[in-house]
């Protein structure tokens, strides 16, 4: 006679390498098979001794010739007539003569897909696990879910590693930025101020007038890249959280003024209009004063540049009961409704004949939005291109 013996629980999936593949043999129980000959009777008394068995496989000559359920046999067995009948047939006569098959490196992932497309009953039956041919064992709903568990585990334990390890990275860039930054000021400041002298004739005129107008180039190249490098060094502080905010109650009125002036020089020169469209009485709400005037500036730069001859800017502050808005609106170039979505990412700038033509990095807007958000302030751009740009940066009121 021939018994499979009682086999234990299915063992617990452990927890995997990154690396592992999640398959068939993880989860392969190793139930003893019966032959197809074995009365029934017998395979009744294998599935009372163990009541953990849920199926055991039924081998020929080395082939799998089917799958023998415990609920399959039970249900055969409590019919009217059902153990005279069945008692001394054939396992054979009982079995499901074509179970769902899979090697032992079929992976989780493509099993799912066979039992869903090819055989949904493997999920109440079982299904046979074989390797290069020959059985191995069972496999079951269970070990499905178990195995199942362990991978999406695994996988949130890799996407954490991961992230972590996006996370590093991202500070050692900024930091590098940051660094290489302050390290580029100090000789720019050098270059900076002595050409000024130099175009200022402090120490004495030049004999020949081109070495002023040399010395005022190299002194806006200067500039620019001074400009330039603080961005960058404010993009990456922001983000290396080393741009440290102080939210008090801030005076509206102050800030939009003193941008303005800060830009009047560069609109005038370009002969665009700066309005201011605010009441005298104004709530102050809570915000950093540092945050605020540097988005206001950002925000008056690009309208500044992106504005033609003759236009108009105007900075509206509307009061409503729980927020301030600031607006800086303008009658320039606009950005299309596609550029309108990347406009706030790093380094992307429209390309037209004004970007061309002006200066920039493309870091701007980044370091307008980062900011606003560290406030817990919200940042609308509106704009149609050849129309003009709104750009509002709203501030709750403080209380
Ligand atoms: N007011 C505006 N009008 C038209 N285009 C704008 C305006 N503000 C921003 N843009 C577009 O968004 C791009 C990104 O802006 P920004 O991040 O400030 O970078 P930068 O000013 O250095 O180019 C600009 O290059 C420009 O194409
Ligand atoms: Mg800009």
């Amino acid at each position: 006679m021939t018994y499979a013996t009682p086999t234990s629980l299915i063992p617990e999936v452990p927890s995997f390498s990154s690396k592992h593949r999640f398959e068939m043999h993880d989860i392969a129980r190793c139930v003893r098979p019966i032959e197809p000959h074995i009365a029934g009777v017998e395979a009744i008394e294998i599935f009372n001794r163990d009541p953990t068995l849920t199926a055991m496989p039924v081998i020929d000559d080395g082939d799998v010739v089917g799958l023998l359920t415990r609920q399959k046999v039970f249900l055969n067995f409590s019919r009217q007539f059902g153990h005279a009948v069945f008692a001394r047939r054939p396992v054979s006569r009982l079995m499901s003569s074509s179970p769902l098959i899979v090697d032992a490196c079929t992976t989780l992932d493509e099993l799912r897909h066979r039992v869903i497309n090819e055989a949904p009953t493997a999920l109440e039956d079982g299904f046979v696990i074989t390797k290069n041919g020959r059985y191995l064992g069972i496999g079951t709903s269970l070990g499905i879910l178990r195995l199942g568990m362990a991978q999406t585990e695994s996988r949130a334990r890799e996407l954490a590693e991961a992230k972590r390890a996006a996370e590093h990275a991202n500070a050692a860039k900024s930091r590098f930025l940051a660094n290489m930054s302050h390290e580029l000021r100090t000789p720019l400041n050098a270059i900076i101020g002595f050409s000024e002298m130099i175009a200022a004739e402090t120490l004495g005129p030049h004999n020949t007038p081109r070495y002023k107008e040399y010395a005022e180039d190299i002194n806006g190249s200067g500039r620019l890249l001074l400009d330039i490098i603080n961005d960058i060094l404010d993009m990456s502080k922001i983000e290396a959280g080393h741009f440290k905010l102080e939210l008090d109650a801030v005076d509206i009125p102050s800030i939009v003024q003193g941008a303005v002036r800060l830009v009047r020089d560069r609109a005038d020169k370009k002969g665009v209009i700066v309005a201011i469209d605010m009441d005298k009485d104004l709530p102050n709400p809570r915000a950093d004063v540092r945050a605020v005037r540097q988005i206001l500036l950002n925000l008056l730069s690009n309208a500044i540049k992106f504005s033609r001859t003759g236009t108009e800017i105007t900075v509206h502050v509307d009061v409503t009961p729980e927020t301030l808005k600031i607006c800086v609106a303008d009658q320039g170039v606009g950005i299309s409704e596609g550029d309108l979505k990347r406009v706030c990412d790093p380094f992307f700038q429209v390309e037209n004949e004004m970007t061309r033509k002006e200066q920039g990095t493309g870091l701007g807007l980044p370091i307008v939005v980062s900011l606003a958000e560290r406030m817990k302030a919200g940042f609308d751009l509106e704009s149609e291109a050849g129309v003009g740009t709104r750009a509002t940066l709203t501030l709750r009121r403080a209380g």
